[in-house]
């Protein structure tokens, strides 16, 4: 991993440093004495900070106040039936405080900041980073302020402002957002909670990885499939599978796919064409992954080389769809960045890349609560008098 500054993990002998010098230079590596002890047995509780002897908190209580972590892994008998995929898994984080996996980073940026006594915290999104921020701020008695691009989600939008969020558009768009919010946080004191930037937010994402080894009966699975947006999604899950190989209690890590959008494909492009990343204007209405020049793109890469995987690239259509079918099959409510890499499994399925009797795992990683326009339901609704001769010509 990239590092100026070297942080120790649980059981080292040097103290955590103030957080916030970590997020601002964004240079800090996360060390560990990996060992099979450092893996936790027995029944699934605790969420995500049954993971802490490999996350970045010393000893003591649990301060955030939010339950996080311990999402479900869900082995939808239709879905299966409907791709003939016999071992599809969802990972559905979805279920977090605010509907997406960005709630993991939140909690444990902002534990660290509650124990080292930061009031402000901040971070630039494209909408969900944000208002888990908003959120996961308000619930633990701080300050956040976000910076989002000016045609952020209007559902997402509200989220932040109920919470109490100092909210500023940025014009220019979430790449300017991104650079403007990391200037403001250097300059104010503030927490930068960035994506990408701030180390403890891929600690945080890689502990999905553990959860689904666990949930598998601590098996591996063959594939892996997670949309890229700035990128820590993926390479956080992949650093989770590799994590549990260095501790000695798995021998390999599955294939990871990485999923982007047909409008905005700046990590496929670097792969397929072997070249230097090139920021692109974004042209998706998957806001989550609207990322033209990806933060973490280039560990993206280099996991998806390392592990076998592949990124693909697909058209809005091709997550609208999927948003219903996961809808109609699995009964999992996404918006379409959230249902990217399940779009993404059936594309790569058949392309041959993902053989059926494989173990595969999607993740969903955004709730469609909060992106109501984007659900196309397949039937009309009637209005019907209270009476049963209606009722029956209605469902005819
Ligand atoms: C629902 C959803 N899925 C995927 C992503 C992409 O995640 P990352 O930026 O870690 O690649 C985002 C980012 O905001 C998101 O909101």
């Amino acid at each position: 991993m990239i590092g100026a500054s070297i942080c120790r993990g649980t059981g080292a002998t040097e103290p955590w440093p103030n957080p916030d010098q970590e997020a601002t230079q964004g240079q800090v590596e996360f060390l560990y004495a990996y060992a099979p002890e450092r893996i936790p047995g027995g029944p699934l509780t605790g969420g995500m900070w049954r993971y802490r002897e490999l996350l970045p908190i010393a000893d003591g209580e649990i301060l955030y106040p939010m339950p996080i972590g311990g999402t479900p892994l869900l082995a939808p008998p239709a879905l299966r039936r409907e791709t003939g995929l016999a071992h599809l898994y969802l990972k559905d984080e979805t279920r977090g405080p605010t509907g997406s996996n960005k709630d993991r980073a939140t909690a444990l940026v902002l534990e660290r900041a509650l124990r080292s006594g930061i009031k402000t915290v901040s971070c630039a999104s494209t909408g969900n980073v944000a208002t888990s921020l908003a959120v996961g701020a308000a619930a633990a008695g701080l300050q956040a302020v976000v910076f989002v691009p000016e045609e952020v989600n209007p559902a997402k939008l509200r989220l932040m402002l109920l919470a109490g969020a100092r909210v500023l558009k940025v014009r220019e768009g979430y790449a300017a957002a991104f650079r403007i919010s990391r200037e403001a946080a250097k300059a104010f004191g503030w927490l930068d909670r960035n994506t990408g930037v701030n180390p403890a937010t891929l600690e945080a994402k890689k502990t999905v990885a553990f959860e689904i080894w666990e949930q598998l009966g601590r098996r591996m699975p063959d594939v892996v499939v997670a949309p890229i947006g700035d990128g820590p999604t993926l390479s956080a899950l992949a650093k989770g599978f590799r994590e549990l190989v260095l501790c000695g209690v798995a021998s390999r890590v599955p294939r990871i796919i990485g999923v982007q959008a047909e409008g905005c494909q700046p990590v496929k492009r670097i792969l397929d064409e072997d070249s230097p990343l090139e920021p692109i204007v974004p042209d998706t209405l998957a806001d989550g992954i609207a990322v033209g020049a990806p933060v973490s793109a280039s560990m993206v890469v280099r996991e998806v080389r390392e592990s076998g995987g592949s990124v693909l690239a697909l058209p809005d259509e091709a997550f609208l769809e999927a948003i219903g079918v996961l809808a109609q099959r699995a009964g999992v409510l996404a918006e379409p960045a959230g249902a990217a890499a399940f779009a993404g499994l059936l594309r790569a399925t058949s392309l041959g890349l993902v053989a059926r009797e494989e173990t595969v795992v999607a993740l969903v990683t955004g709730t469609g609560l909060k992106t109501p326009d984007f659900l196309r339901p397949v039937l009309g609704a009637h209005t019907i008098g209270a009476d049963l001769s209606e009722v029956e010509q209605a469902l005819r």
